[in-house]
């Protein structure tokens, strides 16, 4: 039964006349797959189908672009109704009747100026509209009301407008230098929008929604750099109170609702506004969303870290919203919504705030998925199948390998004994969620513990497997995750008592001094680093890399800037290109340029890496039928691909 701290969430309300069951939307996010054509592919209409299916009342989809800025363009990467307006309502239809089926609405993103992805290109799309006649300002404007209307014939219940990406440089004074009718003052930089929602209401009629997504504050401090949270700053892009003042204006004009955002999307650096990392708190928007409240009688949508459902119900009871978005939470869990109607809380698998599986991987030139949820984006291919002959598998290892590898084959039907060698599960996630920032890994722990409780999976804690234990069990399946322990440095004074490493940090098993360098700026080094400079510490970190966060898998551009930020402004050192020569009573001697220079220190924290820990694999590998090794144990790498590994293998024993 639904827990009445989050009823609020299930109220149904209306956008124009419009009505919706619920109070939760999925804000656009550009994750599904296009056909050339720009078309919506089968795999698209699956991922969509599967979020309606989990109860959200509202889909907004990814950003459909509604105009190339390369004349010459012969294949879409994202969905274009304009490209093939057949094909795109072919494919259309079939994914608002199932939408519809599910009692569910969705409304498409229309954005103008998707061509780009690097930073020069973004560059050159801000010249591009100080370029573009008055005449061509006008055929853009036409361009979205006739991509409206082929998003109304196939059956889409609304539009979205997203007002960055081209607009931005319409609508940001910092960038528009126009001297004709759309550019100057308020009223004329925001013309091309209402003259946008005018057209489109023009083209579909004035019933057909039309809802505008508005970064309400940019964050911008300085050229390609953000503030974080709290911090005191001059805002350079566009502040509250001039996006206050163009809503009322938006509104006027026959804007139907606002989808709050915030950030700029025009550097690749800046985005993390835009994508809020881990380190952000819950309701990221919820102050910006309160003030446009105030100031506009339309219906106030707005995502942004809104995964804890008490407090979203509590923020909608409050006035401060008027629709919860849940981008990352659906990617994680597209039954979200069903869980809390059945009163399952509990049950919902957590979003990390990675942007890891669902950003990185894309940009790395993957399709985008999602760090927990490897069946997201890939509903068609990765249905779990009850196995044919249920068998005894013993899984040895408790981290996000052994655990995704556990929970899959239990859920296929096999008899499932995991062992676990320390005091419980988790492997490093255990470690990084004991940092006050990582709360979210805590509860995908917890999420892991009652899936398999739930499963029976027998969880043998404390156990290091030994070879004689897992014969006595008798299994046909082995999978060996025993994950990887801190790499070890040799060095001079490498067994002093000064010396310690980023995990006995954050367990506390070492409590350190004010002076505290950390050897090896990777994220496990950065982060730890983090936990001390905001626990006051002074923090030095240094490596042998020419930046921090640069060697190793590639974390998302987003996260990494914030980390970045995060260490610069609780005033921690950053050394680059020096390597440790030695550990002495005095503190760690580092050498930068043939130089050897002298870090006064109380600890020294070693974070270089992790390396496999000696495993029973090679031992094991021919005594059974099958015996797979996962996750780190096989080589080192993130909690996305150890979990993305261990499904895609316990999918097939
Ligand atoms: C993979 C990914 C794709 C996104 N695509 C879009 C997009 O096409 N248009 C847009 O306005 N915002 C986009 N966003 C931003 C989301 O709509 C949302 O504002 C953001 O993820 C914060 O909400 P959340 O914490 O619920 O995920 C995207 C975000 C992610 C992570
Ligand atoms: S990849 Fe990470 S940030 Fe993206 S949805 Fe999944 S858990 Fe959340």
């Amino acid at each position: 039964m639904m827990d009445k701290k989050v009823r609020a969430l299930f109220e149904p309300f209306t956008i124009n006349k419009l009505e919706l069951k619920n109070r939760l939307f999925m804000p656009a996010m550009g994750v599904p797959t296009v056909e050339d054509n720009g078309a919506y592919t089968n795999e698209a209409i699956a991922f969509y189908a599967t979020r309606a299916k989990g109860g959200v009342g509202l889909i907004i989809t990814g950003a459909n672009e509604v105009k190339s800025l390369d004349e010459n363009k012969t294949v879409c990467t994202d969905p274009a109704p304009w490209f093939n307006p057949d094909a795109y309502i072919c494919a259309g239809q079939e994914m608002t009747r199932q939408i519809h089926d599910q009692d569910s609405k969705i409304f498409v993103q229309l954005a103008a100026g998707l061509d780009k992805l690097n930073k020069d290109a973004r560059a050159a799309q801000i010249k591009h509209c100080q370029a573009m006649t008055t005449a061509e300002v006008r055929l853009l404007v036409e361009s979205f009301a006739y991509s409206a209307k082929i998003v109304k014939a196939a059956g889409y219940d609304g539009v979205e407008i997203q007002s960055g990406e081209l607009l931005d440089g319409f609508t940001l004074a910092l960038f528009n230098q126009r001297k004709d009718c759309y550019g100057g003052d308020l009223r004329n930089r925001f013309r091309i929008v209402m003259d946008i929602i005018t057209a489109i209401k023009k083209g579909c009629g004035s019933d057909f929604p039309v809802i505008l997504r508005l970064a309400m504050k940019s964050y911008l401090k300085a050229e390609g750099q953000q503030a974080l949270p709290g911090e005191a700053f001059a805002e350079q892009g566009r502040d509250l109170e001039e996006a206050l003042a163009a809503a009322v204006m938006l509104e006027a004009a026959g804007c139907d609702g606002f989808d709050v955002a915030a950030g700029i999307s025009l550097f690749e650096k800046a985005s993390y506004w835009k994508y809020p990392p881990v380190y952000f708190d819950k309701g990221v928007y919820l102050d910006l969303s309160e003030a446009l409240k105030k100031a506009v009688p339309v219906p106030v949508l707005a995502a942004g870290k809104m995964d804890d459902p008490e407090l979203s119900a509590e923020a909608l009871e409050k006035g401060q919203l008027d629709a919860v978005g849940l981008g990352r939470p659906l990617l994680a869990d597209p039954d979200l919504p069903q869980k809390l109607i059945n009163g399952q809380a509990e049950e919902i698998r957590p979003c990390l705030g990675c942007n890891d599986g669902c950003l990185a991987n894309k940009i790395a030139g993957g399709e985008s998925s999602c760090t927990v949820n490897p069946a997201c984006n890939r509903e068609l291919l990765s249905e779990i199948e009850a196995a044919k002959t249920p068998q005894k598998v013993v899984v040895v290892g408790g981290g996000p390998a052994g655990m995704e590898a556990a929970r899959v084959s239990a859920l296929r039907g096999h008899q499932v004994t995991l062992f676990e060698k320390s005091y419980g599960l988790g492997g490093k996630l255990k470690y990084s969620s004991q940092r006050i920032l990582k709360t979210a890994d805590r509860r995908l722990i917890l999420w892991y513990q009652t899936q398999l409780e739930n499963l029976k999976v027998e969880i043998r804690l404390d156990e290091p497997a030994t070879p004689e234990q897992i014969a006595a069990l008798n299994p046909e399946i082995v999978f060996i995750a025993q994950g990887s322990d801190a790499r070890k440095l040799t060095f001079p004074g490498m067994d002093s008592e000064k010396v310690t490493n980023a995990i006995d940090v954050l367990t506390d098993k070492t409590f350190v001094g004010p002076r505290c360098p950390a050897i090896g700026g990777g994220l496990a080094g950065c982060e730890a680093a983090l936990h001390l400079a905001m626990h006051r510490h002074k923090m030095i970190i240094v490596d042998s890399a020419p930046d921090i966060l640069s060697v190793g898998i590639p974390l998302a551009p987003a996260n990494k800037q914030m980390l970045k930020d995060l260490l610069v402004f609780y005033r921690s050192e950053i050394i680059t290109n020096a390597t440790l020569k030695a550990v002495t009573d005095a503190g760690a001697v580092i050498e930068k340029n043939g130089q050897e220079q002298l870090l006064p220190a109380h600890h020294v924290m070693i974070a270089v890496g992790f390396e496999p820990v000696p495993s029973l694999y090679g031992e094991l590998k021919n005594n059974y039928g099958q015996v797979y090794n996962i996750g780190d144990s096989q080589a080192i790498r993130n909690i996305r691909a150890a979990i993305t590994a261990a499904n895609e293998v316990a999918c097939q024993i």
